[in-house]
């Protein structure tokens, strides 16, 4: 089995796969530790109940309203079933959660939860779920594959079997076979210019399934997280505000009050980077942002839970936020559309499997919980591992025909051989920008559409972009050459699926033509394939099981 992507997901995919017997190896463009999971500062959602009486049944109910009824509730109910086990699991591998007095794995609220519910290690919890993860990997001496860039995925017979890569260390294009492939890539924040993402996060695994036929879903809900450190985009936790951050506009007003005014900074995602943006564009913003004041938690909480925080705004923004707000601002952090799975993380291209934040099952719907990724990567990480594996040992042949190799050759020496043309990040660049413009927190019908005019000619310009380095080592142009061509067909999928929701739903806010949400017509998912060079959309039923939708307030 291969697993694509060495993120938490990818780490506890081929750690499930191995212990289920199968031969497993992580194949991935930057070294484990270095994931983008390492990112996810805040915590983790699990009903423990450490903090106030919680059960799974009301993480259920909170993720089910968050995603504005989009989430699909067989997958969410899964989810928040399995999350304390998986999170005792996590601690007994010797995660080091932050504490409570008595020796409990402490809670914080977070945004839109019901309970305090976010298991944290301070505010580097990822980090150290990465370390935890890789630790497990280290010692059942797993075949990692880092630093190979994976291109294609070898589909032979309406199978999966198997990837072609290109060796970043030593150059040269490689296929390697697999009875199982499981995609745990991450997102595609990078398609905008202010985002939390990692450079390496270009939606690569979502492209490789979609160029192979296989649905992407939602893809129009790309979560915006309301604090984004000003100019960078690095996030700063939402466990700011768990501890008890004010967010500021440039009266000094706590302007959630006119937004939610129960939740205030605790509200769902969109509802507070809406409230932000539409502060910062009526003129209550301070340089383009709003202000995050921790400065009443006091220099103890701060040190103590915090630290990261603390650190970042110090060496990127020239803040210590023991003494001065934090300007902060909406950016692009978490896409709640991916590739369609079943609940085992299963596509419709056999052998193919995704998980993470690339695959859609979809426990997100139109809005995410912070705190519900690092889960969703746990526990769909873990059940696609189990039935992809599941399925490598019951079958037994694997074929890459050297067809696939020589052709996906032939292809990059064209590439490469091309002396004239446009440079890869000029193109970038203006995709992010514009992405950012016509298609942020707010989107119009008319941004959308001259969205998707400029995805249409960066597309044809692609057709003429030329790699300079026509080397072998560590060749990052050509790599970023390749996820530009990931990315703009994304963001094409992106654009089409927009269009097609007429009405406003969780992340996809339309307050000039549709404001509100519809649930006649689009209580359903899209579906975009990729046909003749074009998205194709389709449409999907939400699985409801107990929670008819009701008007969302916080
Ligand atoms: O704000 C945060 O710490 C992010 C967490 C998440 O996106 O789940």
């Amino acid at each position: 089995m291969l697993v694509v992507g060495a993120g938490c997901a990818g780490m506890r995919a081929a750690i499930e796969a191995h212990d289920e017997g199968a031969d497993v190896a992580l194949i991935s463009k930057i070294h484990p530790v270095r994931s983008h999971s390492g990112a996810a500062e805040g915590g983790i959602n699990a009903a423990l109940g450490n903090a106030s009486e919680d059960d799974p049944e009301k993480h259920a109910f909170d993720t089910v309203k968050g995603s504005d009824y989009l989430g699909d509730q067989d997958a969410i109910q899964i989810l928040c079933d399995e999350a304390p086990g998986d999170v005792y699991q996590l601690e007994n591998w010797g995660a080091v959660f932050s504490r409570t007095e008595d020796g409990r794995i402490a809670q914080r609220p977070f945004g839109a939860a019901g309970e305090p519910r976010t298991a944290y290690a301070a505010d580097i919890t990822g980090h150290v779920l990465v370390q935890v993860l890789y630790e497990q990997v280290m010692k059942r001496d797993l075949r990692v594959y880092d630093e190979w860039f994976v291109w294609k995925l070898v589909v032979d017979d309406d199978r999966c079997q198997g990837v072609i890569c290109w060796d970043l260390l030593n150059g040269g294009l490689k296929a390697l076979g697999a009875k199982t492939v499981i995609l745990c890539t991450g997102g595609a924040g990078r398609l905008y210019v202010g985002t939390t993402n990692a450079y390496s996060c270009t939606g690569d695994g979502m492209a490789l399934a979609l160029r192979e036929g296989v649905a992407l879903k939602d893809m129009e809900m790309m979560q915006f997280h309301p604090t984004t450190l000003a100019p960078t985009g690095v996030l700063i936790t939402e466990g700011c505000r768990g501890e008890g951050a004010y967010l500021l506009n440039s009266d000094g007003d706590r302007f959630l009050k006119r937004y939610a005014p129960n939740a205030m900074e605790l509200a769902s995602r969109d509802v507070i980077s809406r409230a932000e943006q539409t502060e910062i564009d009526e003129g209550r913003g301070v340089d383009g942002n709003v202000l995050l004041d921790l400065r009443h938690l006091g220099a103890e909480k701060i040190i103590e839970r915090l630290h990261g925080t603390r650190e970042l705004s110090m060496t990127f923004a020239g803040v210590d936020p023991i003494f001065e707000p934090i300007p902060v601002r909406p950016g692009a952090h978490y896409h709640m559309g991916g590739v369609d799975t079943d609940l085992w993380g299963l596509t419709s291209l056999e052998g193919l499997y995704a998980a993470g934040e690339c695959a859609c099952v979809s426990v997100h719907g139109a809005n995410r919980l912070g705190g519900n990724a690092l889960m969703e990567t746990i526990t769909y990480g873990k059940r696609a591992g189990a039935h992809a594996a599941d399925w490598a040992l019951s079958h037994t042949t694997v074929d890459v025909p050297p067809s696939l190799l020589r052709d996906s050759e032939r292809e990059l020496k064209e590439l490469l051989a091309r002396e004239d043309g446009e440079r890869p990040w000029r193109i970038r660049d203006e995709l992010a920008q514009t992405m950012h413009e016509n298609f942020g927190v707010f989107r119009r019908e008319e941004l959308m559409l001259e969205q998707g005019r400029i995805v249409q000619r960066l597309r044809e310009r692609y057709e003429r972009v030329v790699v300079d380095d026509k080397g072998e080592l560590f060749n990052s142009d050509l790599t970023q050459a390749l996820e530009l061509g990931f990315l703009l067909e994304l963001a094409d999928c992106m654009v089409v699926a927009g269009l097609a929701r007429k009405e406003s739903r969780g992340a996809h806010a339309r307050p000039y033509d549709f404001p509100d949400r519809d649930d006649e017509s689009y209580l359903r998912h899209t579906l975009v394939t990729w046909q003749d060079g074009r998205p194709q959309l389709e449409w999907k039923p939400v699985t409801m099981t107990k929670w008819q939708p009701q008007e969302r307030k916080y």
